[in-house]
């Protein structure tokens, strides 16, 4: 069968090689390349346009061949193939992505701002990993874990244990959920030090009876989740001394964890507020999608991202990621999967303040699109975005659905009069930057007419 081409070798390692390609490639996609007669996988990592050059990127070789291709050879579209058992989601084409176990034992860091779909991620990680039977134990934050034995039966939940039930669960293949909602940052903080420092030392027993052998091992191989990690790792400089056991435990485990078959699922708001040892010894990544100038700029600090690979961030949706590393098998753009995990019920603040009924609903902003293709609000007739007008690449992500009819708009382009009059009727839900959040509620419809404001997006996944 002949396959898709989709680009050429411009110049090459053994390692990536520079190319050019035809319009449909996209960052992420996977691809071969032939050395003598043989194919090599490789993923296309990053991709630019240029009007004198057009499309031009890098691939990254997944599989190492003997010699560099030459230049001008052919780039062949190649197939998904992760090899993996762990079903996480799906990429923008809708093939399933699966990742293998292995690279967890090397450290996987979830990064996003809230309500990006962090926790989500590790509830599906969760939940693959214990039908395949790794046993994990979870340290619980904010009791968001705490349904998973509903969905998976060899997973219990507890707020406390000692180490010897601890272990005597991982040997039955169990995931432990630890949960620690309700207590202050501080107690979880030292709970979590005692926990993972005495598992730490039963490890290490462990692998000296074993000697050489990993049959005679006791404990199986654990992967360690912590949700919020900044909470116990707080980087130096804004660590006051209370957290210093907790810091040092997570630190052990980023830097020699794997050695003794302890891995580490961690999840963050931001990257640079965790210890930077912690930090530096995650060898994949899953990223969220973050605005905001500052947020960006704090991710530059790992070396997984780049200007190229923090513009993918811009485009990505409420619980899609781009996976960097070798769980990805470079990267990786994936919408992740559904859960079954039932999740707690989101909190209604306007609820539990009593103003329901009040006047704080009956506000309904509407957006039409006007015949011209211009976004006008229904009420006032006052043009909110022409069509004309230039909207950036970001902005067009800036209408997105939440529960139930709610909907984010995120926009630097309004006037300052629509601005002062959304300010009015509505609510501003965030300021970030220079960019402007409000929080509105619009009906089905125009949720359709802002979603074809997405589609005009050529990055959109799925
Ligand atoms: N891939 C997804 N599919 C469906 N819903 C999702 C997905 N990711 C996140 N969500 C929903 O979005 C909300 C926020 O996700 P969450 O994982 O709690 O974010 P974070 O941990 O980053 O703050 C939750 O209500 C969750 O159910
Ligand atoms: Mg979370």
């Amino acid at each position: 069968m002949e396959k898709e081409v989709i680009g050429r070798i411009l110049e090459s390692t053994i390692h990536n090689a520079r190319c050019e390609f035809s319009l449909g490639a996209q960052a992420g996609d996977p691809v071969t390349v032939k050395v003598g007669d043989t194919e090599f996988k490789a993923r296309i990592d990053q991709l630019e346009t240029t009007p004198l050059l057009g499309l031009q990127g890098w691939i990254i070789f997944l599989e190492r061949p003997p010699r560099p291709p030459r230049a001008m050879a052919t780039v062949h579209r190649g197939v998904v193939d992760m090899g993996g058992i762990l079903f996480f989601g799906h990429d923008y084409r809708g093939n399933e992505v699966r990742f293998n176990v292995n690279p967890l034992f090397n450290h996987l860091l979830l990064v996003g701002m809230t309500q990006r779909g962090k926790t989500h991620g590790m509830l599906v990680l969760l939940e693959e990993l214990t039908e395949t039977g790794v046993p994990c134990i979870v340290f619980d934050t904010q009791g968001e874990f705490i349904n998973l034995p509903e969905a998976r039966k060899n997973s219990i939940v507890v707020e406390d244990i000692n180490i010897m039930d601890l272990i005597a669960h991982l040997q039955m293949k169990r995931t432990i959920v630890i949960n620690m909602l309700g207590l202050t940052n501080s107690v979880k903080a030292s709970k979590f030090a005692a926990l993972l420092t005495q598992f730490t030392v039963e490890k290490e027993r462990d692998y000296a009876q074993a000697g050489n052998s990993d049959q005679l091992l006791k404990i199986p191989p654990t992967l360690i989740f912590v949700d919020e990690a900044e909470i116990y790792a707080p980087k130096v400089g804004v660590r006051s001394k209370r957290y210093g056991a907790s810091a040092e435990a997570m630190t052990e485990l980023a830097m020699r964890g794997s050695k003794l078959g302890m891995g580490l699922v961690a999840s963050v708001q931001r990257v640079n507020s965790l210890a930077i040892d912690v930090r530096d010894n995650c060898n994949s990544v899953a990223a969220f999608r973050v605005i905001g100038r500052s947020n960006r700029m704090a991710l530059a600090c790992m070396a997984f991202f780049n200007t190229a690979t923090l513009d993918r961030l811009k485009g990505l949706m409420k619980g899609e990621c781009l996976v960097l590393g070798p769980l990805a098998g470079g990267s990786q753009t994936v919408k992740v999967r559904d859960i079954e995990t039932r999740r707690a019920k989101n909190v209604n603040f306007e609820e539990m303040l009593g103003i329901v009924d009040g006047e704080a609903t009956e506000f309904k902003p509407s957006i039409v699109l006007a015949e011209d293709g211009s976004i006008v609000d229904r009420f006032t007739s006052k043009v909110l975005a022409t069509k004309t007008s230039r909207i950036l690449d970001e902005d067009k992500r800036m209408f997105e659905a939440t529960e139930g009819d709610g909907v984010l708009i995120r926009t630097e382009q309004l006037p300052d009069e629509i601005l002062e009059e959304i300010r009015l009727q509505g609510k501003i839900s965030e300021l970030q930057g220079s960019g402007l959040s409000f929080e509105t509620h619009i009906s089905d419809e125009e949720q359709s007419i802002l979603k074809k404001l997405r589609e005009g997006d050529d990055r959109k996944i799925g």
